[in-house]
């Protein structure tokens, strides 16, 4: 069992020691190392069981550290940083030679971000090296939004959680490339298209087969260990009347006899709200009585771009 806590300076000791620390972020909870030490970088894919064609994003807490770990500032980069950090934006860039290949993948580039979370950034400001932190959850799995789903998943393998409450935004950051001459939206997230247009009119949204090494961009992945079956709620339920159900709705609720739970991502419609209770009503319809998740597509813009992205990759594909 790893201790939950909320002592900067005991996470502080593990991270200077070469170990892992569970870390709160406004996004989904980070598990953190050194992020220009090899041998603490390797314990996060080790433990994570992560492939190592998977690169990890480095979260900064101020300016000079970010320097430190790319070769350039350009003037867009600046600009992105202004209208977004500290926030769920991680911007990929020409990398420096502190960052150790392990963290990118072999990349040139690396993914850098600044998190939204008052507890992250005084731990941050605290070191005097970055953290690179992937998802705290087993490679595959639905990433968690509390220090208790770390607890879980990973509670065996570290020592320590830091304990900085349910994160707010609840999905990934959005990831843009600013590598290339237009930029490409490589992940949707926290931050949506629309908002990073009106900053950044001429980027793009990527290819899927033009993202390098992105898990993001695996069919697999945010998945619980049940069939979640994605489509016309309706429909869904007409077919699986002989199953134990759970359902996954936007705002709708559905009532029929013999049904586990109805999870309804936002009663109002707001997709802000339907992003923070997503992973953790999936996490919720993994653990209940039901033997098959039913799920629905939310409206398609704003944060529901990066809802649907998750629900899909959790999906059974047929
Ligand atoms: O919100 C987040 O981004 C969370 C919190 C903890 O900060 N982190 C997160 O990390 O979602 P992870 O490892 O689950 O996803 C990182 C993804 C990689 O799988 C890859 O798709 C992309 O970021 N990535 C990282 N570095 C990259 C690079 N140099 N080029 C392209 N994609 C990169
Ligand atoms: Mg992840």
């Amino acid at each position: 069992m790893a201790d939950i806590g909320n002592d900067i300076i005991r996470a502080a000791d593990y991270l200077n020691n070469a170990e892992l620390v569970g870390i709160p972020t406004e996004t989904v909870y980070g598990l953190a190392a050194n992020a220009y030490n090899h041998t603490a970088v390797a314990k996060i894919f080790d433990v994570k069981r992560r492939p190592s064609f998977d690169p990890l994003i480095v979260h900064i807490s101020n300016l000079d550290t970010w320097q430190k770990c790319v070769i350039e500032i350009s003037t867009t980069a600046k600009k992105l940083a202004d209208a977004f950090w500290p926030g769920p934006l991680t911007l990929v860039m020409a990398k420096s030679d502190l960052i150790p290949d392990l963290v990118s993948s072999g990349l040139a580039t690396v993914g850098i971000r600044m998190p939204n979370h008052k507890l992250t950034l005084a731990l941050l400001d605290s070191l005097n090296f970055p953290l690179a932190a992937p998802s705290a959850n087993i490679f595959g799995y639905i990433s968690p939004v509390t220090a208790q789903h770390v607890e879980e998943g990973l509670g065996k393998l570290i020592p320590y959680i830091l304990n900085g409450g349910k994160t707010s935004i609840g999905v990934e950051s959005t990831i843009v490339d600013i590598t290339t001459e237009t930029p490409q939206l490589l992940r949707a997230g926290g931050i949506s298209f629309e908002a990073l247009q009106k900053i950044m009119p001429n980027i793009q949204i990527a290819k899927p087969n033009s993202i390098a090494s992105s898990p993001g961009s695996l069919d697999n992945h945010y998945a619980p260990i049940k069939p979640l079956l994605l489509g016309d709620l309706g429909e869904l339920i007409k077919e699986h009347l002989d199953k134990k159900i759970s359902i996954i709705s936007y705002s709708n609720s559905y009532t029929l006899t013999d049904l586990v739970h109805n999870y309804i991502l936002s009663p109002t419609n707001s997709l802000n709200v339907a992003a923070s209770n997503l992973f953790q009503y999936m996490r919720q319809a993994d653990a209940d009585a039901s033997t098959i998740i039913l799920a629905e597509l939310v409206p398609n813009f704003g944060l529901g771009v990066a809802i649907n992205d998750r629900l899909w990759k959790a999906s059974l594909k047929l």
